[in-house]
């Protein structure tokens, strides 16, 4: 061998080496330069019109092309593989008697990789096939690594995703033992969301991401004293305003984070409660100054109280719970929320159906 390093050698002794010579003077000639060089994987073709089916079936690491053939030519075989795309014209070194540039030239066109000019300089073929096997060898380790470097990507992806929802989860878990609202409350204001979201032309993706966060709505109602979160009656002024601290103390709950649906659901929690006109709480802001996922937030929970009992209240019929939203449209609420409102009202009271307390 004319390498010296151990471990190269058993790169180069197990590189897949194809001859494709019609002249067995030559095939054996490099056969046996090979052989006794250690090279354990050689292949020999004479006759070429098989050639191509070998080639693609064993995908020789270096392939030694002979020009020059009868019937199929080894610019036949160059042509065929590059109308094929193949990859494998990279790893071919041709063999050739011409010396003409013409010749040169059109084979480099084709994306071979060598030359060898007959009659052979052995040392100079051993050094060219084991550039190229030592080539191809690195290319293989590197689109190894990339395979693996994004599968592991793939499944980090898919792991958050699942920590995510699991974590929205436990927190909608906590939330159904304190507060009265169910469980099915959350899942009907997800879907508004969801639907409406969709209807205001949001890609698909950040619908989702919208459904988790707005089930998180009312978070801070985790940190309400029971005796006024479970209040029979009417809140007094004082007990509301403490009641109106269920924004800020789930947007505190919810901050700091760098995932998009705890920072959605931050934003929402806060500003649930703000109303277009300027009139809402806890900051006061109006219109378009109100995050738009607080917009679309608030009128799924007002349709969803109204038409819910609570402690406080009997429910609203579907009919007069419309109307109110409509009513508060440019009030209460963002226009072009409500009318998308409207637009997708068969599919919010399927949801309401599905969901049903
Ligand atoms: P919630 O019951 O989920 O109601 C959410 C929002 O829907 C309310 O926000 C309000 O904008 C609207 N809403 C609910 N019921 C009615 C209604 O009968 N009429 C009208 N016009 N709107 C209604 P708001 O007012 O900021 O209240 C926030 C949360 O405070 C409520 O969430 C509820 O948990 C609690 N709350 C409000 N008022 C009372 C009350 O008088 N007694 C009790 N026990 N809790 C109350
Ligand atoms: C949107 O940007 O598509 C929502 C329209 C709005 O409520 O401002
Ligand atoms: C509201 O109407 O603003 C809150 C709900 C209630 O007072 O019953
Ligand atoms: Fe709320
Ligand atoms: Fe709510």
């Amino acid at each position: 061998m004319l390498v010296a390093d151990k471990n190269q050698r058993e790169i180069y002794k197990r590189g897949k080496i194809m001859i494709i010579d019609d002249v067995r003077a030559n095939t054996l000639l490099l056969e046996k330069l090979f052989t006794l060089e250690g090279y354990q994987n050689i292949f020999v073709i004479h006759d070429p019109e098989q050639a191509l089916e070998v080639i693609e079936q064993e995908e020789p690491d270096v392939l030694l092309l002979d020009l020059n053939m009868p019937v199929i030519s080894g610019f036949d075989i160059l042509e065929l593989l590059a109308a094929r795309n193949s990859r494998l014209i990279s790893s071919v070194i041709v063999i050739t008697a011409y010396q003409d540039s013409e010749h040169l030239h059109r084979c480099l066109r084709l994306g071979v990789r060598d030359f060898l000019t007959k009659p052979f300089d052995p040392v100079e073929v051993v050094l060219k096939v084991q550039h190229v096997i030592q080539e191809n060898h690195q290319r293989r380790m590197q689109e190894d690594q990339i395979i693996l470097i994004d599968s592991l990507l793939q499944r980090h992806v898919f792991q958050l995703e699942e920590l995510q929802q699991e974590y929205v989860q436990r927190m909608l878990q906590a939330m159904k033992q304190k507060d009265n609202e169910t469980g099915r409350h959350l899942l009907r204001i997800s879907n508004y969301v969801f639907v409406l979201a969709r209807q205001l032309g949001y890609e698909e993706s950040h619908c989702h991401k919208l459904k988790l966060a707005g089930a998180l709505h009312d978070i801070g109602k985790l940190a309400i004293p029971d005796r006024i979160l479970h209040k029979p009656g009417r809140l007094t002024p004082e007990e509301f305003e403490i009641m109106k601290e269920h924004t800020t103390k789930g947007a505190e709950l919810l901050a700091g984070s760098r995932n998009e649906i705890l920072l959605l659901a931050e934003r929402i929690a806060l500003t649930h409660h703000e109303k277009w006109d300027g009139s809402g709480y806890p900051q006061a802001l109006r219109g378009e100054d109100i995050p738009v996922e607080g917009r679309i937030t608030a009128v799924c929970d007002v349709f969803d109280a109204l038409t819910s009992k609570r402690a406080y209240k009997e429910a609203w019929s579907k009919e007069d719970a419309l109307a109110e939203i409509r009513r508060q449209s440019g009030m209460h609420f963002d226009p072009a929320v409500v009318q998308a409102f409207c637009e997708v009202y068969e599919g919010i009271l399927e949801i309401r159906e599905t969901w049903i307390d």
